[in-house]
């Protein structure tokens, strides 16, 4: 059987109806990290065609991260690149301040920024150790604390959300599949997973709302070797028990509806987009 792996790209990004008046993020601001490419271009833009403003936080890449400004704008909102090292504390502080300054506050926090040095354990330097867990598991800290701290400084308006803030974390399905050849990356979205789950325990009572989403293979610069070749596809799909790889789309739309009051009673979840990755895929043909 032939599959198509594009079909989810034409979808609509949801419009339910909530507490709040349609479009769902009417009136939000969203800051998304690492928002020049890949799953987190596909974020921004979901987010802005759902009706948030949105900062395109970038690392490096200036000229990506002004076009998904253009993009944008093109749907209608402010768009805002500005250039942080999420691993960096006072780049991000920075960031928040200007982003607030510009914008008038942050309502929606979605900690993508991520990266993979991979290597056999053996060989792991300790530098692929700490950037990996400085960018993937610190920054999203750092960015979270800076949104707490305005989330509750500002409080709820009900006429923009039921929630005085949202943060959003981009995990991973390796938050709880081991990963071989990748030890640092699983440690940090493990780290990322008891991260989520305790802040939200924490600041819940102030009606701040904290979750994951944890990919797992989606199309994206992060892992062309792994869906470039046909070889490397065909493989791929042995770990995909619905057989097509995800497209940021897919995880746009599941990042605008935790952002949403459609979601206003959801805290401290992970919600996993992986076609069933985590579905033992092993055990398919029996066991
Ligand atoms: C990784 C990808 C990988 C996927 C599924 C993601 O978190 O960044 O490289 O393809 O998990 O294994």
């Amino acid at each position: 059987m032939k599959l198509d792996s594009t079909c989810t790209s034409a979808l609509p990004v949801v419009t339910m109806p909530t507490c709040s008046t349609p479009p769902v993020l009417a009136g939000q601001v969203a800051l998304v990290t690492g928002a020049n490419s890949g799953i987190g271009k596909g974020v921004a833009l979901a987010l802005a065609q759902a009706g948030a403003d949105v900062v395109v936080n970038y690392r490096d890449g200036r000229e990506a991260a002004e076009s998904v400004v253009a993009s944008i704008a093109a749907a209608g909102r402010r768009g805002l690149a500005i250039q942080a090292d999420v691993s960096d504390e006072r780049a991000v502080v920075a960031m928040f301040d200007r982003a607030i300054r510009e914008l008038g506050t942050i309502d929606i926090l979605v900690n993508n920024a991520g990266l993979q040095m991979d290597s056999p354990f053996e060989r792991m330097t300790l530098a692929q150790w700490n950037t990996v867990l400085a960018v993937n598991l610190t920054g999203q800290f750092l960015c979270a604390r800076e949104s707490v701290r305005e989330f509750k400084r500002r409080g709820v308006r009900p006429e923009i959300s039921c929630a005085a803030g949202k943060i959003i974390c981009v995990s991973s399905v390796h938050e709880v599949i081991p990963w071989a050849g990748h030890v640092n990356y699983a440690a940090s979205k493990g780290g990322v997973m008891l991260m989520m789950k305790s802040i939200a325990q924490e600041v819940a009572p102030y009606r701040i709302r904290v979750n994951s989403v944890s990919p797992g293979a989606i199309r994206t610069p992060i892992n062309t070797a792994a869906w470039s070749t046909q070889d490397a596809y065909d493989d791929l799909m042995r770990l995909v028990p619905y057989k097509r790889i995800g497209e940021p789309e897919d995880i746009g739309r599941a990042v605008t509806w935790l952002a949403s009051d459609a979601a206003d009673y959801v805290t401290g979840t992970s919600l996993y987009i992986d076609g069933g990755m985590t579905l033992y895929p092993g055990f398919e043909t029996g066991g």
